[in-house]
């Protein structure tokens, strides 16, 4: 597993899937499937430091996932915020910048206060940067840029207006956005951002991502030939 020899990223997304259907395989709880789906976060970031990835997006929350039973969306909540918890002061070490993506006043109070802390102490810090979408929806991201800008009294537009209306103001556009599970769609993921992205679709469920898996979707991910609408580079 040489990334080194690879063409790398310098953002990737994740649209991290399946640890329901992880979990229901073996029997086990949708809440334990979340829990396992933590460890491969873990996982995950600590390879992306190790290379040298610049932004990492993981979409953990959608605004449509309010459907969920409510004992699920608490878990996941719970879940979350646990995890910050106990791993925030070894993040910080390692210079990750917290993130956010998402409508976030909406949440309840322990995890706003939480993802604000994270943001707030690491918010000089020069590391990885971890994009964390939650109660996060493109569409909804479109509508209240847009929004922002009619109450700055704008007439007419350009696309940089729209870009620093975003969540993802400042932050590069996804090179590569990454699907587990074997579902094949954005589910409101990044549309705007996207425009260019590479994709990459697993059949592997979220909680059984691995170092492996990752390094799999970047050497797929190196063999792209990105054209953004230019001329074919092999012709
Ligand atoms: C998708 O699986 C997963 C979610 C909606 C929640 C993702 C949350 C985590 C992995 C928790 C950790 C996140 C961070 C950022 C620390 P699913 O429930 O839709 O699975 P299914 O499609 O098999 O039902």
């Amino acid at each position: 597993m040489n990334f080194k020899k690879l063409n790398l990223p310098e953002h990737v997304g994740i649209i991290m899937d399946g640890n329901g259907r992880w979990a229901i395989k073996r029997g086990l709880t949708r809440i334990v499937g979340h829990k396992m789906g933590v460890e491969a976060v873990k996982k995950t970031i600590n390879y992306a430091i190790e290379i040298g990835l610049k932004v990492l997006t993981l979409f953990a929350f959608s605004t449509e996932n309010w459907k969920r039973d409510k004992k699920e969306i608490d878990g996941i909540f719970k879940i979350v915020e646990e995890y910050l918890e106990t791993d925030f002061d070894e993040y910080n070490n390692k210079g990750i910048k917290i993130r956010t993506m998402g409508d976030i006043i909406k949440l309840p109070k322990k995890i706003y206060d939480k993802l604000l802390e994270c943001v707030n102490q690491t918010c000089n810090n020069k590391g990885l940067v971890v994009n964390i979408a939650i109660n996060y929806g493109s569409r909804d991201e479109l509508i209240r840029a847009v929004n922002n800008l009619i109450i700055q009294g704008k007439k007419s537009v350009e696309i940089e207006d729209l870009k620093n209306n975003l969540y993802s103001e400042g932050l590069p556009d996804p090179d590569l956005i990454i699907r587990t599970s074997g579902e094949m769609r954005l589910s409101n993921f990044m549309l705007f951002q996207s425009a260019y992205s590479e994709f990459y679709f697993t059949k592997t469920y979220w909680p059984s991502f691995n170092t492996k898996s990752f390094y799999k979707a970047l050497k797929e991910y190196s063999k792209r030939d990105r054209r953004f609408g230019g001329n074919h580079k092999k012709i």
